[in-house]
């Protein structure tokens, strides 16, 4: 196991410039359009985050994660990008971002900035100059042109699916097609153009100049492709899902590792060397070639995000990646909660294999619905949610946070059709729900017409039952889930040791304890029956004690 973690003894400013900032960072996501509108407009802004940074201290993170803010369409939520080196202006311009940077540094918060290499948008200057161009071109080059099949090329090239539904392929004026492995909105770069490489290198630097601490890499896994004649066909060679040899046309080849390692080389001309995390989807046993440090350094784990909230679960997910971890160099990942997925407060609340559709390995895997409309229990899922956030913020490495989970918000499952935003809807006829219900602007207030979220109305309508949650609603209460997650980051600060556990067997299978160097334990009861706490000072609680004794699905620290 690594020593070199970041540990409890460290000041703020040791922190900012430990090379090993990353390793057990507490990292927050915002999704910008929905955090915070400083201007009245309905939709949040950078200015907003800075407004907020107040509140990210008074939290506890380390860093925070920007979702994309670059000038966009919206095709994707902002994963479609017109200009890479700007600033969406409806959120703001370049020096409201140098000042949102410096006013988090001067927090002592790191910035993760998101970056989208494996498709532009269709408005992006370089597919406007591909469509303008003609066939095989160098302007073409730099997507993925093809001809399409069939006497008069009127099919399209190949049988692959879009992600987010339909044909991968989508015919321009003069009969050719390109491809898009998400939405016709997001054409594919051309990997193998070196134009294409050396822009990215050249926007990673504008960004770490900038002040960017690290980047959230955007389907690190589909970069480079193998489009050598005949293209496979998806049913006889099976490249619906993950293959294991890297021999998938498009999902994680092995030359994709060339194109991080050129991407380290930059992030080490940096003093701390700016840092990244792979979002990569890949089988568990491919996963350490994003996170090695001669390449991104980083990949998140999505395991406990597919998980039931179950012990056996949870203990083989935990040990396993804390092992590959070790393996790889970097440090393990945890997530619950993101900008994709159906909030872990209602997921937990769901009856098991109702409601939130399974996660796969076959690249829709974030295509989670409400389906039927379940039965949700609210108060047992946010109860699950505490006790798993609490777990999780205690094990080694570093844990990522979704804006409003500190609020113990539940997915917004009841959006109109005609307010819904994200394509999943309307490329699968309306089947799938998408993913709007995780992305609705937060509740700071507990009146007003968007709960304090900005004086405009909200650009994703908010149910009434956010005022419960809001901010405002929860400083009051210290039972609150935002006082759980501030003070248990706060005491992740003062108990962080090295990246290690020990498991302590308490002869019940539906309990998992731990603890790690220095004595802080983590206890979590998921079974009905409350549970003796071993001795020791508890130092917080998901859920108050029954008697003394640890209830049904919660969670204790104790020292
Ligand atoms: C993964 C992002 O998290 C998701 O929101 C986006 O739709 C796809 N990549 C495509 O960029």
């Amino acid at each position: 196991m690594s020593t070199n973690a970041t540990t409890s003894t460290q000041t703020s400013d040791e922190r900012m410039t430990d090379p090993n900032w990353w390793r057990q960072a507490a990292v927050y996501q915002i999704y910008p359009r929905s955090f915070y509108d400083s201007n009245g407009d309905g939709l949040g802004d950078i200015r907003g985050i800075t407004e907020k940074v107040p509140y990210l201290q008074s939290l506890g993170i380390d860093a925070v994660w920007l979702s994309p803010f670059y000038p966009s369409a919206l095709a994707d939520g902002g994963y479609d990008v017109d200009d890479y080196r700007n600033v969406d202006p409806k959120l703001g311009t370049l020096a409201d971002f140098d000042e949102m940077a410096s006013a988090l540094h001067s927090a002592g918060i790191k910035l993760i900035a998101d970056i989208v290499p494996n498709h532009s948008s269709n408005r992006h200057e370089w597919f406007q100059e591909a469509l303008a161009s003609p066939k095989g071109s160098a302007a073409r080059a730099r997507y993925i042109f093809r001809d399409g099949k069939g006497p008069d090329g009127s099919q399209p090239p190949s049988d692959w699916e879009s992600v987010f539904g339909g044909s991968a392929w989508q015919q321009v004026e003069d009969g050719q097609w390109y491809l898009h492995l998400f939405a016709p909105e997001q054409p594919d770069f051309n990997w193998d153009n070196r134009e294409v490489r050396d822009d990215f290198l050249k926007t990673l630097r504008f960004w770490s100049d900038r002040g960017v601490d690290g980047f959230r890499v955007d389907v690190a896994h589909a970069l480079t492709k193998d489009l050598s004649e005949p293209l496979a066909s998806k049913d006889e060679l099976g490249i619906e899902g993950q293959l294991l040899d890297g021999s998938h046309p498009f999902w994680d080849r092995d030359e994709v590792h060339g194109v991080f390692a050129e991407w380290r080389d930059v992030f080490n001309e940096y003093t701390p060397p700016r840092t990244a995390v792979a979002e990569a989807w890949v089988h568990a046993s491919r996963r350490a070639r994003y996170a090695s440090p001669s390449g991104l350094g980083q990949a998140f784990n999505f395991d406990l995000l597919q998980a039931d909230f179950d012990a056996d679960q949870f203990r083989d997910i935990i040990t396993k990646n804390l092992e590959e971890a070790d393996a790889s160099g970097a440090s393990s990942t945890w997530v619950f909660s993101n900008h994709d997925v159906v909030r872990h407060a209602t997921r937990y609340g769901l009856p098991k294999g109702g409601g939130a559709k399974g996660l796969g390995q076959d690249g829709k895997a974030w295509l989670m619905t409400n389906g039927t409309e379940p039965k949700l229990d609210v108060e047992l899922g946010l109860r699950r949610a505490r006790a798993a956030t609490l777990l999780m913020l205690a094990l080694p490495g570093s844990a990522y946070i979704y804006q409003g989970e500190e609020l113990g918000l539940h997915e917004v499952a009841d959006i109109a059709d005609e307010d819904r935003q994200d394509p999943t809807f309307f490329r699968n006829a309306g089947v799938e729900k998408g993913r709007d219900g995780c992305r609705v602007p937060l509740p700071w207030s507990t009146e007003g017409g968007s709960f304090g979220f900005g004086s405009g109305t909200a650009h994703l309508p908010q149910p009434a039952w956010f005022a419960r949650y809001a901010v405002a609603a929860q400083e009051q209460d210290e039972q609150s889930t935002l006082n759980l997650y501030r003070q248990a980051l706060e005491l992740r600060h003062q108990r962080q040791s090295a990246e290690e556990l020990q498991w302590i067997d308490e002869g019940n299978p539906e309990v998992l304890h731990f603890v790690r160097p220095g004595g802080w334990h983590s206890v979590t009861n998921f079974g009905s029956t409350p549970v003796d706490l071993p001795a020791g000072t508890v130092l917080v609680t998901s859920a108050p004690l029954e008697d003394g004794k640890l209830g049904a699905d919660s969670t204790a620290w104790i020292a």
